[in-house]
Order: C-alpha cells, then structure tokens, then sequence
C-alpha cells in the first residue's frame, strides 16, 4: 500500500475543499490520512463536516492569544502532536506567522481562488470580475512568508463572462478548487514535488501540450 500522508487540515468556514480531500482519500484516489481538522472558529461547518467522517477535530480560538507567534506556536504544538507531515489551508481566514511557515517549511499548501500572481488577497473572485479578465482560476501553492506568493503547484482555468457576478464565477472556480487541491497533495504524497527557488518542479510529469484556450472564442460565420 502506498504511503498515507499524514495531513492537518486548517479551515475557518464551509469546508467545501476539506470534503473534497475526504472524498479523495475515501475514493482512494489520494494517498493521505487526516490526523485533524483545526478551526480558529467554533461554528465552522467544516468542522462538523469532519465530525461526519469521524476525525479529529480541534478549536483553537484566536482570540485567546495575545499574538499571532503565540497563537502559530500553539498550532505548531498540536500539529506535531498529531504526527502531521504536511499542513492544508483549506479557507483558514488568518495569516500565518514565521512560527508556523519555518516549521512547516515547504510542507503548507494553500488553495487561492485567482490564477496567481493575480488577485492575490482576500475576494480573489471579486477582483477578477471588477477587472473584466477573460480568464479566471485557482491555484494551489506552497506557503512562504509573503501571503499568496509561495511557489505555484497546480493552477486550473476557467472562463470568465460579462455577464458573471462574483458568485457565478466563485462556483466555476469552487469546482476546479476540489479537482486540484487533492491531485497536488497526491504529488506531494508521491514524493514528487521539489522546490527550486520560487518554482516547484514535478518528477515525472508527461507534457501535454494542450491547445491554447481563447475567450470569446472565435465562431465559425454562418
Ligand atoms: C475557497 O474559495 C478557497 O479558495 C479560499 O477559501 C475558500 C474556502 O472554501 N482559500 P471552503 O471553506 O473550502 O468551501
């Protein structure tokens, strides 16, 4: 049997992405194993998403902290107590301090709703209609100290429309969201992802050159 990464998910709200990465490794198509689910807040329903699947879940409240170091060493402690290799954010509303990014260095991902370097911050969707960008997207990354700018493992794209509001657009990306977030931590669990710089090269990747995508595509005159 293949080696089953041992993961700690962090999320603050639905959890959409964490079932993603339940239903993959239910569905054997990913080789990881959930040591625990953390939520710096009590109601998020991720948490009882992870109930539902019956793993470990832990709330470590940040109000109850006097800084952001505190509060990373305390999430440091728990994950290492949990044996966790590999840490996802999976809609964790909080930056993360050098506590947390130097302990867990090249072993965080985080999921972005905008084709980074693009949009990076909050309301990545939201950013990507009011520009009136053709193409959208999400992106998997490392995490480094600067916030969305770790190095790039999976993007996927999606078309953008003028007629698209943030929340018609955020479902077409939220979708390629549970498509790409559990095939990068695959790769990770593969042992094929290295880090060289701000790139990551994949071991053994096919090179599939895919035709180019064009948005508004040309139509053929009738
Ligand atoms: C997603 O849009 C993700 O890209 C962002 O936070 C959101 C989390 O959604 N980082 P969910 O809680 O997984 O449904």
């Amino acid at each position: 049997m293949a080696r089953q990464v041992p993961l700690g998910v962090l999320l603050s709200g639905g959890g959409t992405n964490l079932q993603a990465i339940i239903d993959a490794i239910e569905a054997r198509r990913l080789d990881a194993e959930i040591r625990v689910v953390v939520s710096n807040r009590e109601s998020a329903y991720g948490l009882t998403r992870a109930k539902n699947h019956s793993l470990a879940t832990e709330v470590l409240d940040h109000k109850k902290f006097t800084s952001r170091e505190a509060y990373d060493e305390a999430l440091v402690a728990l994950l290492g107590a949990r044996g966790v290799e590999l840490v996802v954010l999976a809609g964790f509303m909080r930056l993360l301090s050098p506590v947390l990014v130097k302990a867990y260095s090249n072993r965080i991902m985080n999921i972005h709703p905008a084709l980074l370097p693009a949009f990076p911050g909050l309301h990545g969707q939201k950013q990507a209609v009011e520009h009136g960008v053709r193409f959208a997207g999400c992106t998997v990354h490392f995490v480094n100290e600067e916030c969305d700018q770790g190095p790039i493992i999976v993007q996927a794209v999606v078309p953008a429309f003028p007629d698209d509001t943030e929340e018609t657009l955020a479902a077409r990306i939220l979708k390629q969201e549970h498509v790409i977030y559990p095939r990068a931590i695959q790769l990770y669990s593969e042992g094929r992802l290295r880090v060289e710089g701000r790139r990551v090269l994949i071991d053994g990747l096919e090179r599939d050159d895919a035709p180019a995508l064009v948005n508004p595509p040309a139509k053929a005159k009738t």
